[in-house]
Order: C-alpha cells, then structure tokens, then sequence
C-alpha cells in the first residue's frame, strides 16, 4: 500500500515584506483528515503562512503543495482553478456575498469548478443547522450563523484541505465552540486536512497536533492528542 500523498504541504517557505522578513523557511505537512492548529504570537507570520499555503500570495522560495500536486509553480489562473477544487478557506471575517443568498453562497466554489453542487449545499447546510435558511441573505443572519455558511462553503466542494485563520475570533464563546466543532467535525469525516489558525488555546486543543510560529520559523510539532 502506498501512503496517501499529504492533503497540503509546505517545504522551507520564505517570505519577506519589503525588507522585513517573515517566514525564514517553514515546512510542514498536513494529512488527510488530520487537524493542525497553528499558534503563536500577534505578528509572528501565522496569516502570511496561511495566505502562502492556500495560494493566495507566491512565497519568495520555498513550495507549496496541495493533494501531490506542486502550485506554487502555477500561474495566478491556474492556481485559482485548483484552489476553487481543493482547498476551502475560513476567515475570521465570513465573506459572504451579501446580494447572494446563503444557498447561492454555498454553491460559488461548485459553479467555480462546474460541477453541480445543489444537493451536496443543502446537505451541508443542514448540517451546520441551517436547514430552511437556505433562501435568506447573509444580512439577517447572526455572526454565528454566518460564519457556519462560510463553514459549509469552505467543505462544499469536498476539498483536500481547509485553510482557517482566527475562524472564531469573532465569535462569544458559545458559537465559537459550535462553529469549530463543525468545523472539525465535517473535516474530519470527509478525510479533510485542516490546518486552524488560532490564539484559543481551547481550540488549539482539540487539534491532533499544534504547532508554533516564533520569529518565522516552526519550533516544534507537539502532540495534543
Ligand atoms: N501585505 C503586507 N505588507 C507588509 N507587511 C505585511 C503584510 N502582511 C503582513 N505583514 C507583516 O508581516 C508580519 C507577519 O504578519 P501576519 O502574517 O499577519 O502575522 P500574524 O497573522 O501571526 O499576526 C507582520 O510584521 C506584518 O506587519
Ligand atoms: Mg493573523
């Protein structure tokens, strides 16, 4: 049997803002359905890895990976088309599509990749606990509630890997535990690599391992679980 390739990885990433640099040469690895949470301090390159990692920005060195195939090579369209595919992203702000509504929301990474993702939308939909709501727009929904659209948007697509910064910064207590647990949860069931950037240290621990960022590089993969 071979090993399933890893859902996302990185190999010595660099990175600098002007003369200001911020990754020094990072690598990791996430696995299918495996959870890694990412702290470390304010400033310290957590949200330019991320950025880098779902192929937002070009890391200045280093390559990025994404289910065995290398994307740091693609060009920005090409890169965009895959990422639409296999990667789903989860912001601490929701990013919903304020004219669409939460369904139609849903569906953008489906129709970005021409597949038909109605059926599978409205399953997720309902399992985030939004059943009924599909037709409503972001608008009158709760901040909680936004963000489990944007919870179920980032899984629609089946993607290899979910990208989350801060996904619960913004929340109180109680609907940042519900949020992550879907999170998690939907993840993990579909063999999703997740990769959370977080400062609660209660989600961190609910991760299958956490690593730390200080001064641009990872200090050391830590078992959590
Ligand atoms: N687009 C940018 N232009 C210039 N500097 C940036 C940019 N994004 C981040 N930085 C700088 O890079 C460093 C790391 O930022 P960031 O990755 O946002 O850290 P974290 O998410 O861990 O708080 C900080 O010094 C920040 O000011
Ligand atoms: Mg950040």
């Amino acid at each position: 049997m071979t090993t399933p390739a890893p859902a996302l990885a990185a190999h010595d990433l660099r990175h600098a803002f002007g003369t200001t640099p911020v990754l020094h040469g990072v690598s990791l690895a996430v696995r299918p359905g495996e959870v890694v949470a990412v702290t470390g301090p304010s400033g310290s390159g957590k949200s330019t890895l991320l950025h880098l990692l779902g192929g937002l920005d070009t890391p200045q060195a280093g390559e990025v990976w994404w289910a065995g195939e290398r994307v740091d090579t693609l060009g920005t369209q090409a890169r965009a088309v895959r990422r639409a595919g296999r990667i789903g992203l989860v912001f601490q702000h929701h990013y919903l599509l304020e004219d669409l509504s939460v369904l139609q929301n849903v569906l953008v990474p489906a129709l970005l990749t021409g597949q038909d993702g109605a059926d599978r939308a409205r399953e997720l939909l309902a399992r985030v606990g939004l059943a009924g709501r599909e037709g409503d727009l972001p608008g009158v929904l709760s901040g909680g509630e936004r963000q489990r659209v944007a919870v179920a948007r980032a899984l629609a697509v089946r993607p290899a890997a979910v990208l989350a910064d801060e996904p619960t910064g913004s929340l109180d207590r109680a609907n940042a535990e519900v949020v992550a647990g879907l999170l998690l949860d939907l993840a993990r069931e579909e063999d999703a690599g997740v990769l959370l950037v977080t400062h609660d240290e209660r989600l961190a621990a609910r991760a299958d391992r956490a690593l730390h960022l200080l001064d641009g590089r990872i200090l050391e993969a830590e078992a959590v679980r």
